[in-house]
């Protein structure tokens, strides 16, 4: 039995230590908001923070992770900087199909986190690892800095 610290609960799951992270919170927390892409930390789209750090969760074994606390796109709007970037989201309107946009807003969230007023670099930095298939980056990128106004 491993125990997840998941947005603030703990839980109490009974896999193998070398399960990814992303199968955990999808098949037995049901917690089906990050999402599938790639499986192979190309894509972004099952990106969760540990500890306020944005990892990709498809290659994360669960073992290695201890009582460090993990972070999903279910309790990113109850931070501070999360709150703000899923506003800017709404705002701006940035989400076309949704299915990349867990883990654009776990990655801008934890920017804004880190970096209070980041530029054009910064964003390109932080979120070079999210894919977007339908083309959204020019949004992106105006509700980051929105969010970043915000806070
Ligand atoms: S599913 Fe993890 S990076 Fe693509
Ligand atoms: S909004 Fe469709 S893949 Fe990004």
């Amino acid at each position: 039995m491993i125990t997840l610290n998941v947005n603030g609960q703990p839980h109490d799951v009974d896999v193998a230590a070398d399960t990814p992270l992303l199968w955990v919170l999808r098949d037995v927390l049901a917690m089906t908001g990050t999402k599938f892409g790639c499986g192979i930390a190309q894509c972004g789209a099952c990106t969760v923070h540990v500890d306020g750090a944005p990892v990709r969760s498809c290659l994360l074994p669960v073992g290695t992770i201890g009582a460090k606390q993990i972070t999903t796109i279910e309790g990113i709007g109850a931070t501070p900087a999360g709150a703000k970037v899923q506003k800017a989201w709404l705002d701006l309107e940035v989400i076309q199909c949704g299915y990349c946009q867990s883990g654009q807003i776990m990655s801008a969230a934890a920017l804004i986190a880190t970096k209070a007023t980041p530029d054009d670099a910064d964003i390109d930095a932080a979120m070079a690892g999210n894919i977007c298939r339908c083309g959204t980056y020019v949004r992106i990128r105006d509700a980051i800095k929105k969010a970043a106004e915000a806070a």
